[in-house]
This record gives structure tokens, sequence and C-alpha cells, in this order.
């Protein structure tokens, strides 16, 4: 009979990863079976449902239905209504993927029962501990017993925190398997951007595009004004469109920044589904981010990117790939922006293994491990 596995997911970044393992072990193994478990996390249409539908996520076994809150509000009720779902199902395993809230929440509950916990995408460090991510980053692969890794310089990051190695295995990137899978089927940018004015300014592809929503970034007024400033700026040379996350929103209200943004050659989205995003992502002249994902997946794409972060814990894409660090330096931000617009940015590879068939892999090695 085939075992049980609760796959986690909670949070709009899960979904990409998790959707290709679900269907690589429907597929490909003979000895597990998943349970799908959302926590609840993420929940609007735009942020959810729409992440299900399109990359054919099957509706989730169970929905927690936590909803937002503090750091500790939302860590805590996962943990209550995870427990007796776990005590029910009684798995062979949890498998967690990424770094958010209900990872950290989930992985916590099933260790401290003696479940085992498989990590996807571990060991990955931005050495930020301000960043929420980064704790649920160390902390899972604490207590975690089998660990699969993106690239290599997590391996190192693993072993310097005493993780046995034993544990580990360098698989690729599942988000690169959903990526190859889906970027044929993105949706073209005239859909997309349907009812948008002047839309034909968007259509010959020459545009930049934003994502922001990192707390450092938009929860601090003066930062969050110099980057509208900047961004502002840099609009004037290269029309952006900025689909805007919801906690941004909420800020950019709140500080009264958002009349600067809609006076500028920036045209403001609300969150787009997964197949809109990738068809805007992959026309782009340039991406301006705070987000992990899209770090790696504009590296896959080829597509430059400008990181407003000061630190990465995705260092391939800097070092193999098309991004560059600039932190929130107004200058720095500027001047790469001008020289990608002049030389085209960096050509950049794509990293080993992330290559499509990562989930196949993690199937392969779970179906032994189990
Ligand atoms: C979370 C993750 C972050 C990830 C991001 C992607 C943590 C610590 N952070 O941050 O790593 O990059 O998701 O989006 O887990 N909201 C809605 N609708 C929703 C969900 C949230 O309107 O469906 C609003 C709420 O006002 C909420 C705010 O967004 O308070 C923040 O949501 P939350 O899940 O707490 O954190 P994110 O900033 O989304």
């Amino acid at each position: 009979m085939k075992k049980e596995i609760i796959c986690v997911v909670g949070a709009r970044p899960n979904f990409t990863k998790i959707a290709p393992i679900i269907a690589a072990i429907n597929s490909h193994s003979r000895n597990i079976t998943p349970f799908l478990l959302h926590t609840g996390q993420h929940y609007d249409e735009a942020m959810k449902a729409s992440f299900f539908d399109q990359l054919g996520i099957p509706e989730p076994d169970v929905d927690l239905e936590v909803g937002s809150g503090s750091h500790a509000v939302q860590t805590a009720d996962v943990m209550k209504r995870f427990e007796p779902i776990l005590d029910e199902r009684n798995p062979a395993a949890i498998l967690v993927v990424g770094d958010v809230n209900s990872t950290i929440a989930c992985a916590l509950v099933a260790v401290k029962k003696d479940v085992r916990v498989i990590h996807v995408e571990a060991g990955l460090r931005s050495y930020d501990r301000k960043m929420p991510e980064e704790v649920n980053r160390v902390l899972t692969d604490q207590i975690s017993d089998l660990l699969f890794t993106t690239e290599k310089s997590a391996q190192d990051n693993l072993s310097k925190e005493g993780v046995s190695l034993d544990r580990v295995r360098f698989v690729g990137n599942v988000m690169i398997d959903t990526l190859l899978k889906n970027v044929k089927n993105a949706v073209p940018l005239e859909d997309t951007l349907r009812g948008v004015e002047n839309i034909d300014r968007f259509l010959s592809g020459d545009f930049g595009l934003i994502t922001m929503h990192r707390p450092s970034n938009v929860d601090n007024e003066s930062i969050l004004a110099l980057l509208v400033d900047t961004l502002v700026e840099l609009s004037g040379q290269l029309p952006m469109l900025f689909p805007v996350h919801p906690r941004t929103l909420g800020q950019l209200e709140k500080f009264g920044l958002k009349n600067k943004l809609n006076d500028s050659g920036i045209t403001l989205l609300p969150p787009l589904g997964y197949l809109n995003l990738l068809g805007l992502m992959a026309k782009s002249k340039v991406v301006l981010t705070d987000s992990g994902g899209i770090q790696e997946e504009t590296t896959a794409l080829g597509v430059p990117c400008i990181t407003l972060r000061e630190n990465t814990e995705r260092p391939i894409t800097v070092g193999e790939g098309t991004n560059t660090i600039v932190g929130t330096d107004a200058e720095k931000i500027k001047s790469t922006f001008y020289d990608i617009l002049k030389t085209g940015g960096k050509a950049g590879c794509v990293p080993e293994l992330w290559d499509g068939k990562t989930s196949e892999r993690i199937v392969e090695i779970l179906d032994k491990w189990i």
C-alpha cells in the first residue's frame, strides 16, 4: 500500500513549488500518495485561487483557513489547526516548501510528534536575521530529516550549521519545473493588460516590470518613499508595469504615496495570476523586484533583474544568472537600470539542474527513502 505524505502549502510562492511535486508524485511514484494541506495564509482569489487554477493544483484535501495576522498569531494558528489533522492522518512524513510562516509552523508541529519532515528549497541563506523568512529557513532546516537543495551554496550553508550532509540532496529547482512547463502557456500581454490606458506602448515589449512586497521595503515610510521617487524617475525613460501586492497597496495608501505613482510612467495593476505575470516577465526589458522567486525566474528566462534588497539568499542568480543586487541606494538602482538599457544587461546562464526535471528526481529519492 502507498504511504501518505502531507504536502503543505500556505502562501503564493509555495504554490509554484508544490504544483510539479504533486504532479510528479501522482504520475511517477510507486510508494507515495499525497495529501494536500493548505494553511490558508493566502486566501484571496488573486493570491490563491488563480494559482491553483492556472497551475492545475488539485483542490486541497484540507484548508486550515488561518488567514492574515501578526507572525505570532499566524504561526500559532497554523500550528494549533495542523496538529489534529496530523493526528488523524498519521502520515509517513510531511513535505514543506520554501520559507513562509506556514513552512516552519507545520514543520515544528510534525517534528515534535516524531513525524519526519522533508524540506524542499533548503539551505538558502541571506544571512539577514531581520528577514522573517531567514528565521523560518534556519529553523526549518534544523528540524528536517531530508533536505532538497536548489544550488550548491545551500550545501555549504547547511554544513556550517551542523546539518549532516547525509540528509541533503542537490536536485535543482522545482519552481523552474513550473516555469519551463508553463512558459508556452503564459497569458499574452494584450489579454493581461486589457483595459489599461495606452496599452500599445507595452505591447512592443519596451517596458519594465516592478514587484515589491518585503516588509523591509514597504513597511518603512522613508525607504518606500525613496523607492517610489526612484521608480517614478526611471519610468520617465521606460514605462513600467507594477502589479501591487495587498501589503504594498496598504502601505502606499497609508503613507500617501499612491498618487505619485498614478502621475508617472508606472501603470499599477492588481496582483496577477502566475501565467499572467509570467507573460509580462518574459517580455519585459528589465525586472525590478524584492521577490526571491522572481530573481530565479528571471535568471531562467534570461531577463535582466535588479534586486531591491541588500542581500540575496539565491547567490547563483548573481554569480551565474542575470541578477544584480542594488539595495535601496537610489544612485545604484539608477546606474544599474541605465546600464541595462544601454547594454542589455548580463547575459547569464541557466544554473545546473534547473532543467525542468527536479520534481521527478525528488520523487525517485522519496520512493526509496520513505
Ligand atoms: C508572505 C511571506 C513572504 C512571501 C509573500 C508572498 C511570511 C513570513 N511571508 O508575505 O515570504 O514572499 O507571502 O506574497 O510567510 N493579504 C491579502 N490577501 C491574502 C493574503 C494576504 O490581502 O490572500 C494581505 C493582508 O493584509 C496581510 C498582508 O497581505 O496582512 C500580508 O500577508 P502575509 O501572508 O502575512 O505576508 P506577506 O507579506 O504576503
